[in-house]
Formats: structure tokens, C-alpha cells, sequence
């Protein structure tokens, strides 16, 4: 099988255990994952197969989103080698898929990613800042039953990796001022960073208006 096939096959896996997602994981964020990673990659110089493969499979064994992620990163495993993959891709490739997100690199001691690795994470980030990213975290808020604001809540600042992982009281709001916000100096490669640099205005714009409306200033 050739590159072109493989990620052919990667794409259809990842469509099948995606496609159902409604929390803002749905198949369009992974295809635009892909496009970015694509872009970043064309600029940064990366393996192309696991840097695609990387991008298509990064929310496929998320634990905010399965009930046994272990199981999935078997089958993911099991996948990639029935269509040709060598042990060491299949253990980049799953290396990265499982230290990509935000909350890992709250730990004390992040995860040292690969330069394909790097780039599936800008990619993904970038696509929870701007418009975009208002638009998921939104989607994301309502789904979960979050409130949109409340001024009485302040946004806590500097969280470990538990206490983002078992917040209450969450609201729309203060997610932008728990992760989002923090998304654009956080970038690995400067041709994401300065895409991000781009989308932050539009974010702070954003909250600037929202505030200012919000308090009837205008
Ligand atoms: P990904 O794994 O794709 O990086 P997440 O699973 O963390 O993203 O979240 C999916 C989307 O929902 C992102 O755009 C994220 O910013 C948003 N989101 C995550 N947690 C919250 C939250 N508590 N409130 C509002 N939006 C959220
Ligand atoms: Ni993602």
C-alpha cells in the first residue's frame, strides 16, 4: 500500500469513529486539523504520514470522549499495522495522539513532543481560538450545561492538570480565561504562532464587546 492509500484508509477510520461526535470533536474539526497540520507541515518540514495520521487519529482515544481509552489506543495500534505501519510509526503516532492535550501540559513535567507531534498540537489549538473557537467553546458550554457568564465566578488562573479536569462551576466565559486566551503564546512553530497571533485579536475583540454588552455599556 502507498502513503497516498494509507492515509486514505487513516481518513476512513477516523471518519468511522468520529463522524457521531457532538461535543465539538465532530468530523469537520478533524478535517480542518488535517488542512492546518498540512499547511504547518509543508513550512516546518515533518514526516507527512505521521504527521497526517497523527492529526487524523488525536481525538479518536480522547478520555474526555471514551469510556476506555487504552482499548482504543489497542485498536488504533492493531489498525495502523494491518495497513502497512512499522512499530516505530505506530508508537510515535500513538505517543503523540496521547500527549497532545492541553491538560498534559499542566503537569509538572509536559511531554516532550516529536516535531510532527508539535504541529498536530498547534493545529488543534488553533482550531479552539478565533472564530472558530468561540464558536466550539459555545457549542461546547451548551452542551455541558455550563452557564454563558457570571461576573461572581472569577476565572481561576494557573490550574493543575486535576483541577482542570474536575472543574464545577464552569462557565462559557471564564474558559477563555482558563485555556483559550493562553492557546497563542503557547505555540510550538512560528508559522502557527503567528496565525494565532491573528485569531487572538479577534478573541479579545470578542469578550471586549461581550463585556461592554453585557454590562449595558453601550
Ligand atoms: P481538543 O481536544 O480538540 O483540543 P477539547 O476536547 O479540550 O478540545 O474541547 C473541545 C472544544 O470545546 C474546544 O474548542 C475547547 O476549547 C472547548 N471546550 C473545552 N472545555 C470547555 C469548557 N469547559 N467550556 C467551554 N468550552 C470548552
Ligand atoms: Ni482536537
Amino acid at each position: 500500500m502507498d502513503t497516498t492509500e494509507q492515509i486514505q484508509k487513516i481518513h476512513d477510520f477516523s471518519y468511522s469513529k468520529m463522524e457521531t461526535d457532538r461535543t465539538g470533536h465532530n468530523f469537520d474539526h478533524i478535517e480542518r486539523v488535517v488542512k492546518m497540520a498540512t499547511r504547518i507541515a509543508n513550512e516546518e518540514k515533518s514526516d507527512k504520514l505521521i504527521t497526517l495520521a497523527a492529526a487524523y487519529l488525536h481525538d479518536v482515544a480522547d478520555d474526555k470522549l471514551v469510556d476506555d481509552p487504552a482499548k482504543l489506543e489497542l485498536e488504533i495500534s492493531n489498525f495502523l499495522k494491518s495497513i502497512g505501519l512499522n512499530e516505530k510509526q505506530v508508537e510515535e503516532i500513538l505517543f503523540i495522539t496521547h500527549n497532545l492535550s492541553f491538560s498534559k501540559t499542566l503537569s509538572d513535567n509536559p511531554p516532550k513532543l516529536t516535531l510532527a507531534g508539535k504541529i498536530v498540537q498547534d493545529a488543534d489549538r488553533l482550531d479552539a481560538i478565533g472564530a472558530l473557537g468561540i464558536t466550539r467553546a459555545v457549542y461546547y458550554g451548551g452542551v455541558y450545561e455550563e452557564v454563558i457568564y457570571d461576573p461572581d465566578i472569577k476565572p481561576r488562573e494557573n490550574m493543575t492538570k486535576n483541577e482542570y479536569r474536575n472543574l464545577d462551576n464552569e462557565t462559557i466565559i471564564n474558559h477563555f480565561y482558563e485555556k483559550l486566551l493562553k492557546l497563542a503564546g503557547m505555540m510550538n512553530t512560528p508559522t502557527a504562532k503567528k496565525i494565532a497571533d491573528e485569531r487572538q485579536k479577534f478573541m479579545i475583540g470578542f469578550l471586549d464587546e461581550f463585556k461592554a454588552e453585557w454590562n449595558l455599556e453601550k
